[in-house]
């Protein structure tokens, strides 16, 4: 039987925690959420931020339309010190829908006047520009370009193919990876051109850099030694940061964990079962701070097209997860602190708070407090309630009436490759959408 959400004081919730044998970081003061930090020559304003969030809305060349301008203009009137873009693909055939987010030289203007309205609005409403970063993605084994799926493999994967077909031809050769390793560093020079102030190398929840990094199997350049599996990645970071200056940072989201036993998973015991790992995230982490000079990385788990309640912990959903959802935020926040701990220059941004509700705030400043991270960036929240950050600064709190339910709806949107927000609290729209898609799932079963 699923347990909903239905915790009415935090005493209960921690109370639960402890019934499941879990520990969740709390605390009732907030004030370390406002502090500034420095990362490198990075600056953030304040310790939160929002998550990347696909929203399926981009025009055809991948420009932002109106729809993706609201949902960014929203984060940034709500205070939040980071706002991190959402997947923006860097070649078309490795876009996750034909309304993926994508950079090109010629689309570059639309982009600038995007972010020279978020940085606007941020000053104007909260005194501060929020720090914007671009997250540059190939989606690998989910890229849809044409709307159908075309994918592109590291590898044979028994567990992510149950629930998506692939077969040899559909594995990458390494003269294709080694083309983008350049694609990377060209990424970079765009999204400085078009005024991020970083650019996110993306390897994690299961896209092609990520697979990459449990390709153990994998012959050539790209699989086998550790080396291999993360070459993409740090040759990809070492291109993109031809681009760095004082101004512009790299960056990369990294999935420390994925769920599956080796050797199909990264992060994972060696010994065939699921059990985490963290040996090989913390050597990649010491290894970026160290040898590549990153200051900061967003670290997540999981795979949400295979596994998604280790991604986000959720209530509601297509499928009801054997796990309780406080163990998959427990498994989430010290996975990521024995990272931090382990390397403790690195600025660290946690991921998944989203679950706790109107504690998530509690759970953030108990996070940092208790040295398992510096920064939590919020994802489904944010599409919920984007004024999170200025409802903790000026009420103390966020708001109860405007969290994020994790109804799993935002989740059903875009991977229908619909446009996405939050069909409960966002705009009517996405109750539209979401009425036409659950309508078109009837006529076709
Ligand atoms: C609709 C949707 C779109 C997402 N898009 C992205 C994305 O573009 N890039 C990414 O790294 N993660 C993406 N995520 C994952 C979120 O960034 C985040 O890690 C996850 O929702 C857990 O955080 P939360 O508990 O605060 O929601 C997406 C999640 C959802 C539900």
């Amino acid at each position: 039987m699923h347990e909903k959400f239905h915790y009415r004081s935090l005493e209960e919730l921690k109370a639960r925690a402890e019934e499941l044998g879990v520990y969740l970081p709390f605390s009732e003061d907030t004030a370390v959420l406002f502090e500034e930090a420095d990362a490198g020559d990075a600056h953030f304003h304040n310790r939160l931020g929002t998550a990347p969030m696909e929203g399926a809305d981009a025009e055809p060349d991948g420009s932002p339309s109106e729809l993706t301008r609201t949902r960014y203009l929203n984060e940034a009137a709500g205070g939040s010190g980071m706002i991190w873009y959402e997947a923006v693909s860097i070649v078309p055939e490795g876009r996750s829908s034909a309304h993926q987010l994508m950079i090109t030289r010629e689309n570059l203007d639309a982009y600038k006047r995007l972010n020279e309205a978020l940085k606007e609005t941020g000053e104007k409403q909260n005194g501060f520009a929020p720090y914007l970063v671009m997250q540059a993605n190939h989606s690998g084994r989910y890229s849809n370009p044409q709307g159908f799926p075309a994918p592109m493999i590291a590898y044979r994967h028994p567990y992510y193919e149950k629930l998506r077909a692939a077969d040899d031809s559909c594995i990458v050769s390494d003269d294709y990876l080694k083309g983008l390793e350049e694609r990377f560093g060209e990424a970079a020079f765009l999204a400085k051109e078009a005024g991020f102030d970083a650019v996110d190398v993306k390897a994690c929840h299961g896209y092609l850099l990520y697979e990459l990094l449990s390709a153990y199997e994998r012959p050539g350049e790209y699989g086998g030694s550790f080396e291999n599996r993360t070459k993409l990645l740090r040759h990809g970071i070492a291109n993109a940061k031809q681009a760095e200056s004082k101004d512009f940072q790299v960056t990369a989201r990294l999935s420390a964990y994925d769920g599956y036993p080796y050797p199909y998973g990264f992060g994972v015991a060696q010994d065939g079962s699921d059990t985490p790992d963290m040996t090989e995230p913390i050597r990649l982490i010491r290894e970026l701070y160290e040898e590549d000079g990153i200051r900061f990385v967003n670290i997540t788990m999981g795979n949400p097209y295979v596994n998604s309640h280790v991604t986000r912990p959720f209530d509601f959903g297509k499928y009801v997860p054997e796990e309780h959802p406080l163990v998959g935020v427990a498994r989430m926040i010290h996975g990521i602190g024995e990272i931090k701990k382990a390397v403790p220059g690195m600025f660290i941004s946690a991921s998944a708070p989203s679950y706790l509700r109107q504690y998530a705030d509690l759970y953030a400043a108990g996070a940092i407090k208790e040295g398992c991270c510096d920064q939590v960036l919020f994802g489904r929240m944010a599409f919920a309630d984007p004024d999170f950050p200025n409802e903790i600064k000026n009420a103390g709190r966020i708001d109860p009436k405007r969290v994020c339910l994790t109804c799993g709806k935002c989740g059903d949107l875009i991977r229908a490759g619909r446009p996405t927000g939050c069909v409960v609290r966002g705009n009517r729209l996405y109750l539209e959408q979401y009425k036409e898609y659950m309508a078109d799932l009837k006529k076709n079963s």
